[in-house]
């Protein structure tokens, strides 16, 4: 039996579409709000089509001291689907969450995103939060 953790992948986002991408500055003071956000498909598009896509996007922080804790998910729910058959509908939702934190404390940022072929990708950012 595998363990989940080996089976998420990694690699680097320029090279590799299903890689999330953390926006998110490298520093910021506590308690101050942070745009952060998680967005598959930066460099280089992933197919947004009825039978590949991104199905979801999780956003997690790991403070140097304490467990890892959701900082939310969005999940993408159109991909061309239609009556009329496979990529004939009118809406695609592209693979990008985004939010606003507050941190107390220096750590990492992850972000975990799942396509429906090929699996679970994830990527990490360090945040550095000053007093
Ligand atoms: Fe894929």
């Amino acid at each position: 039996m595998s363990d989940l953790g080996t089976l998420i992948k990694t690699a680097d986002f320029k090279a590799e579409k299903h890689v999330p991408v953390i926006g998110a500055p490298d520093q910021a003071k506590a308690g101050d709000w942070i745009d952060a956000s998680a967005t598959v498909g930066t460099e280089i598009r992933h197919p947004n089509t009825t039978e590949h896509f991104i199905a979801w996007i999780e956003l997690y922080f790991k403070p140097e001291n304490g467990p890892v804790i959701n900082l939310g998910r969005a999940e993408f729910s159109a991909h061309g689907e239609s009556a009329a058959g496979a990529n004939q509908g009118v809406a695609y939702t592209d693979p990008r969450f985004a939010t606003r934190i507050q941190l107390k404390s220096s750590g990492t940022l992850q972000a975990l995103a799942y396509c429906n072929l090929h699996g679970l990708w994830q990527s990490a950012k360090v945040i550095t939060i000053s007093a």
